[in-house]
């Protein structure tokens, strides 16, 4: 067998060229598949990382997307060798697909230290599995591409376009308040999931699916191809082939994913009028790579930058039309022509993001608005501090309602997710339109997992008034695809002995988003004696296995809900043999 030169330094020589009894181990095995021995000369090993599963129904055409990757590497001279992860399918997991976020990090993360590979290409679509593979990729540091899967087809019901989430939420209230039969809600069902791929609204998945292009790591259209869409697969092809080239020149996934990227990210998330939910993603991702990054970054980087992206949860057009309208290459051109990019970080395929743009043109102007006729302005993730959350909460103004913005009201507090179910839907419960509804233990240790409920329902009998929005405030996350003046990822969250935790009916609290504030009027001395009284409830789920070592071990949210050990530290080194 001929020896690649190229094949010098690779990591996977480390099994493949050994001529004793490991390589023997290392290369026999692999061959029962009808490899020749010329497999094993030096080319390039790439892992396939596939988030495949029929429980994560987002990601269920992977298959197919693995097949044009595997294409796309052996016609680039590589060895593809797919393996699957744990999957994350956002709308089955209890008590929340969040909670496994970083279980599923670590299993990406030891498959590729692990195994033979010398890069690998992420298969991603459904929300927590694409800040999964990319932390645990992270992690480890091969080169890497990310592949997202791309969002369904629009959705469609009686004359409307349906958006996945949004009109969930919306058609839900709407059954609540007698305005639509279930009929028409089971209808509707089949309307909106029509066809293969992620949530269509501009949710988490297609938000992290623009974070990935955004960040260089995916190619250019990753964000917005729609999944059945055949350039979807020739984008999973045209990957294939460049990470084998990523390989040969050593350009590692630190190389693309440096401050100036994560920057890059962080305008675009405004620009997008993107999910919330990206904030405690990329912190993660970033802490992952030893990137300081802080709350504070997004509100000093982006909480002026206009929104230019008519799409719902704020807007009323769907992924479909975006990647029509010229996807986030418009809106990444429009942030570089206005200096808002570092407009020379190199990305995936070798080339500076304004390279990649330079030609981007727009073909409606409905659904991307130019930077100076923008669809919102100042439309970024605001960061709010006071005595409610000392280490930071996040609200996203361009879904909120301006009259609320700045507000003074009465607190009306849930004690936990079942004492708002219970109690939400009791006519008599004292509350009217200018209340602040307080949710508390929804948290990264409280749910567990910080789950998606901060948008809580608002109670039947306002909204037969036609009440469609109050301020909440909880330490949860929200759906990506909710809307309405929603206070999030309050922190120190209300298990870990925050304030939140010491909430009660009545108190007056002030929300000031110009100021950046968010207040409770009980003086220190009255929040100290409920302090001494607070006992913190027992967590369900805790007492074994994973969950217990994720209570002991998360971070809060301002620092991305990760494990504390699995900060920093990233690397690839080759353990010793097994024999
Ligand atoms: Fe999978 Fe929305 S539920 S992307």
């Amino acid at each position: 067998m001929d020896e690649k030169p190229e094949g010098k330094g690779l990591r996977s020589r480390e099994w493949f060229a050994r001529q004793d009894k490991m390589g023997f181990y290392y290369r026999s095995w692999l061959r029962n598949r009808g490899l020749p021995d010329d497999q094993f000369d030096g080319r390039p090993v790439v892992g396939i990382c596939n988030t495949w599963s029929e429980l994560t129904p987002c990601n269920g055409h992977f298959r197919t997307i693995a097949e044009h990757v595997r294409h796309g590497i052996l016609e680039a001279g590589g060895y593809p060798l797919e393996f699957p992860v744990l999957s994350l399918g956002e709308t089955q997991m209890r008590p929340t697909a969040m909670l496994y976020r970083n279980l599923a990090s670590m299993d990406v993360e030891e498959a590729l230290r692990a195994n033979p590979l010398d890069g690998v290409v992420l298969l991603m679509g459904c929300d927590k599995t694409t800040p999964a593979l990319l932390m645990g990729a992270a992690s480890v540091d091969l080169p890497t591409i990310g592949v997202s899967g791309g969002p369904m087809l629009s959705g469609h019901y009686r004359g409307q376009k349906i958006g996945s989430g949004t009109n969930t939420i919306s058609m839900s209230e709407q059954l609540r308040a007698g305005e639509i039969t279930l009929r028409q809600f089971h209808e509707a069902e089949g309307a909106m999931s029509r066809s293969a791929g992620s949530c269509m609204t501009m949710g988490t998945a297609s938000t992290m699916a623009s974070m990935v292009e955004a960040l260089g790591i995916g190619l250019p259209t990753n964000a917005a191809i729609p999944a059945p869409d055949a350039r979807r697969n020739q984008l999973a092809r045209l990957a294939g082939r460049r990470i084998v080239e990523m390989v040969r020149e050593d350009m590692r996934m630190s190389k693309i994913l440096t401050r100036q990227a994560f920057e890059n990210a962080i305008r675009t998330l405004a620009a997008i009028g993107g999910s919330t939910n990206a904030v405690v993603h990329l912190l993660a991702i970033a802490g992952r790579l030893g990137i300081p990054l802080t709350l504070e970054d997004f509100d000093r980087l982006a909480s002026e930058v206009n929104c230019l992206v008519n799409l719902k949860p704020s807007g009323e057009h769907l992924m479909e039309d975006f990647y029509y309208a010229g996807g986030l290459p418009v809106v990444l051109r429009e942030l570089v022509e206005r200096g808002l990019l570092h407009a020379d970080a190199v990305t995936a395929n070798g080339r500076t993001l304004a390279e990649n743009v330079a030609e981007a043109e727009c073909w409606n102007r409905d659904v991307i608005h130019s930077y100076d006729a923008p669809f919102k302005p100042h439309a970024g993730i605001a960061i709010l501090r006071g005595n409610l959350c000392p280490d930071g909460a996040v609200i996203k103004p361009s879904a909120a309602s301006p009259h609320l913005l700045q507000h003074t009201g009465r607190a009306v507090v849930f004690e936990s997710i079942e004492d708002l179910h219970h109690r939400i839907n009791d006519e008599d419960l004292d509350i009217d339109e200018t209340c602040i509804m307080v949710l508390k233990y929804c948290g990264p240790k409280g749910y567990p997992g910080m789950a998606e409920v901060g948008n809580m329902p608002l109670p039947p009998k306002l909204l037969r008034q036609g009440v469609r929005d109050m301020i909440r405030i909880s330490d949860a996350r929200m759906s990506g695809t909710a809307y309405g003046t929603v206070v999030l990822h309050v922190a120190p969250e209300a298990m870990a002995g925050g304030n939140l935790a010491l909430v009660e009916n009545g108190d007056m609290i002030t929300l000031d988003v110009a100021a950046r504030s968010l207040n409770l009027h009980v003086s220190d001395e009255v929040l100290a004696a409920r302090r001494a009284a607070w006992v913190p409830p027992e967590t369900p789920l805790a007492k074994r296995g994973y969950t217990k070592m994720y209570v002991e071990h998360v971070l809060q949210a301002d620092k991305g809900v990760d494990l504390d050990f699995l900060v920093g530290n990233s690397g690839s080194p080759v353990a010793r043999d097994n024999h």
